[in-house]
């Protein structure tokens, strides 16, 4: 039987970090080592300070503090920990396409092809190849074949072990998965490879929740999972906007339809929209996947999720303007909250970035808060949309460490971000800071509506 001593994991980001740290602290007799070519990032995941890890995440400091240095490594020796290890993981970005056929649409698998040829020019033994990123189904077949075809004499398994993790939860996702998929070859050396794989997340799952598939069922169960998911929010957030109308509630909608076992009552919570490094890229990978199969209806029927997703974006910015009397031009509004989610420093497709950059449009100043993006990160994502020029936007959208002061003279505040000190704030100071009528546009639906509208706010809820 295989049994695996050395670890290489190719990617140190919002994946691999967190996997990997909870993988050696769980299997202290096997040497994990993490590699990515951004030096900054492996200095951070080294850095004594805890709190300077280059990834915001509750619980993720007390796991790596437990192994790192151990048997958990950080470093930018890609090619010594691949040629050391029994096992390789690929956990490297795979964003959406943005030049050449697919563009906008089908995953970018340059970096995962990059990670593939790197492995086969440097092994010099037997290796278990482990794709930790998302991937299009059957692209374990085109790494097979790029490493099949080296020459050496080198034998390769193949497994597609997809993560589930959500980040803000991550550790505790990891710790006490619902399950872990892994999917191999139906050989004796793809059930032999399996099995080494499985040994590894034994040591501290139940075998039950262990799920053991061929590779292309555990490649679609991703993509599908997070479909799901988005479209959950979706659903939910098309009904928000049918609350609005007519008087209904949002909230009290999601409890009544929640509570059919059916249904359930997780992921109903209508918000500003879906935002996080995954569910836009799937969803627009399983569309792209479908129209390349000729399935119309089927990449018909899943990109309604994203095309709904982008209207609650809209019609919240939109909502703004036309309750600030139609006009935001100079005026100041403060955001609370910048990331995707609350508890992550993670911004990628954040609502925020698009409500901001249609109130910038509207020539609005806008002022956030949130605790734990830094500027340069929100000028990077405003940037990235090249909507207005980069000085344009620097003298337009600023920050503050403190809520209150970011609130301070605003005609509105917008809540972003669900964080939970937003709902501990003291509301009463933040009114008597702000030029009256007082506005608040909670796209979160996290504030006490009854509290606010006796403080003499004007409060509106998506959904409410
Ligand atoms: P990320 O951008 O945070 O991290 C990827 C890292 O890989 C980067 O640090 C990059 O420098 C590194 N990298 C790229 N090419 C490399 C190479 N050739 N050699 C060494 N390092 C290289 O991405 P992430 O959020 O960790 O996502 C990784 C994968 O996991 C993606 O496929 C994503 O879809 C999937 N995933 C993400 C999440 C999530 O919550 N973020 C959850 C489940 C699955
Ligand atoms: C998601 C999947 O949940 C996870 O399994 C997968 O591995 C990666 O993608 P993540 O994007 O980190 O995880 O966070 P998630 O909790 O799924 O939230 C995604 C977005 O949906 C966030 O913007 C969140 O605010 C929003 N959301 C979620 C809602 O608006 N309402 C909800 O009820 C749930």
């Amino acid at each position: 039987m295989t049994k695996i001593n050395n670890i290489c994991c190719i990617g140190a980001g919002y994946v691999g970090g967190p996997t990997m740290a909870v993988i050696a602290s769980k299997n202290p007799n096997i040497k994990v080592t993490v590699v990515d070519i951004n030096e900054e990032r492996i200095k951070a995941w080294n850095d004594e300070d805890l709190t300077n890890l280059p990834i915001y995440e509750p619980g993720l400091p007390e796991v790596v503090q437990k192994a790192r240095g151990k048997n958990l490594f950080f470093s930018t020796q890609v090619d010594e920990a691949i040629a050391a290890a029994d096992m390789v993981f690929i956990s490297v970005n795979t964003p959406t396409k943005t030049y050449g056929k697919g563009k906008g649409m089908a995953a970018d698998l340059k970096y995962v092809e990059l990670c593939a040829r790197q492995i086969a020019r440097v092994a010099t033994s037997d290796k278990i190849v482990v794709e930790k990123s998302t991937l299009p189904v059957r692209t374990a077949q085109a790494i097979k074949t790029i490493l099949s075809e080296t020459g050496n004499g080198v034998n390769f398994q193949i497994l597609s072990n997809p993560e589930f993790l959500a980040e803000g939860t991550a550790i505790q996702d990891l710790e006490a998965a619902d399950r872990v998929l892994i999917g191999g070859e139906q050989s004796p050396e793809g059930e032999e490879a399996i099995q080494a794989l499985v040994n590894i997340y034994k040591a501290w799952l139940p075998e039950e929740r262990i799920l053991t598939t061929n590779v292309w069922s555990s490649e679609l169960s991703k993509l599908t999972a997070n479909a799901f998911l988005a479209q959950r929010v979706s659903s939910i957030n098309a009904i928000s906007e049918l609350c609005e109308a007519t008087g209904a509630d949002v909230g009290e909608v999601a409890k009544a339809i929640g509570m059919d076992s059916r249904i359930g009552p997780k992921f109903l919570n209508a918000s500003v929209g879906f935002g996080g490094s995954c569910f836009q890229k799937d969803i627009l990978n399983l569309v792209y996947i479908a129209k390349s199969l000729g399935l119309v209806q089927v990449a018909d029927y899943w990109e309604q999720v994203i095309i709904m997703n982008d209207h609650q974006k809209n019609r919240f910015a939109e909502k703004i303007v036309s309750t600030l009397f139609n006009t935001v031009a100079d005026k100041k509004i403060a955001f609370l909250g910048w990331a995707f989610k609350k508890d992550t420093n993670d911004t990628r497709e954040s609502a925020a970035i698009y409500v901001a950059d249609k109130l910038l449009d509207e020539q609005a100043k806008i002022t956030v808060y949130d605790p734990q993006v830094k500027e340069t990160q929100m000028q990077r994502d405003l940037n990235y949309l090249q909507s207005r020029t980069e000085q344009e936007n620097k003298e337009n959208l600023t920050t503050t460490p403190d809520a209150y002061a970011c609130c301070q003279e605003a005609h509105a505040i917008a809540i972003l971000t669900e964080w939970d000190e937003f709902k501990k704030l003291d509301w009463q100071k933040i009114y008597d800071q702000m030029p009256k009528p007082a506005f608040i546009f909670d796209g979160r639906g996290i504030l006490d509506e009854e509290k606010m509208k006796n403080i003499g706010f004007n409060y509106f809820v998506i959904g409410g």
